[in-house]
């Protein structure tokens, strides 16, 4: 895994866009896993920005989303698809029917999950995917279990999420109980990966993630087996850092 501290959100957004932009202009054809949430907004901001003064081409990117509520529309404003035209869909080059988002009002949700699965492999997976943390250690809405599961899947949302994500909604009762989810593996396949995670509240599960130990109650964990993980992360968390293993995280990277 490499590390690299940031002092500030807008570093960590700026940053994450130039590891995406270089990627997408390396590549003719480029499959990006892209997430939700506060995390990434900042990303999509400066992808936006790279797009209207570089002229960064998203015309030949495919997209596939982590993740999406049970049951909300893509016209509901908490819909993670509303979120991501607001933010960032509408207003680069993107081609409609390149972009991938689970259907949260499918009529048959479990075809959905293996379609969705059935999509990314048919383009050859995604080269780079782009992840947040949940305060619990979740990626995608993997949540901590005794089992995760390997593919796109239905998931019951924990109430540590549910609770995360009510900031979104007019109250707890109107959060989804459920979810579509990428799984582990259909992550761990990408060919790269970004995790971002910025705010003390992701200390907890970053010590986790860094922590040379791989728990299911900690999804994010099972980072640690990837070999092209790139964590940028919140300095106030990572120079706090005790419990790195110094096998894979020499003293020096701490700054
Ligand atoms: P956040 O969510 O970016 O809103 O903190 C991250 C997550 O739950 O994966």
């Amino acid at each position: 895994m490499e590390i690299k501290p940031i002092n500030s959100y807008d570093a960590m957004s700026k940053l994450a866009a130039k590891i995406v932009a270089g990627q997408i202009i390396n590549k003719s054809k480029m499959v990006l896993g892209f997430a939700t949430g506060s995390t990434p907004l900042g990303m999509y901001r400066e992808l936006v920005k790279l797009y209207k003064k570089s002229k960064l081409d998203f015309s030949k990117v495919i997209t596939f989303n982590l993740d999406e509520y049970l049951g909300l529309s893509p016209e509901h404003p908490q819909s993670y698809h509303y979120y991501m035209y607001e933010n960032f869909f509408k207003y680069v080059n993107i081609r409609e029917e390149n972009i991938h988002i689970p259907k949260g009002n499918a009529e048959d949700p479990v075809q959905e999950c293996l379609n969705y699965e059935r999509e990314i492999e048919k383009v050859g997976g995604i080269d780079l995917q782009v992840l947040g943390i949940g305060v619990n250690g979740h990626v995608g809405f993997n949540e901590p279990n005794i089992n995760l599961e390997a593919r796109t899947h239905i998931i019951q949302l924990s109430n540590d999420t549910i609770k995360a994500n009510s900031r979104f909604f007019k109250n707890l009762d109107e959060v989804p109980k459920k979810a579509i989810t990428m799984g582990m593996a259909t992550i761990m396949k990408s060919k790269r990966i970004i995790l971002m995670a910025w705010g003390v509240e992701k200390k907890k599960p970053i010590l986790k993630v860094i922590s040379g130990n791989i728990a299911t109650d900690v999804p994010a964990s099972l980072l640690q087996v990837h070999n092209d993980v790139i964590l940028v992360v919140d300095k106030k968390i990572y120079s706090s850092s005790t419990v790195t293993d110094p096998l894979f995280y020499p003293k020096k990277t701490i700054k």
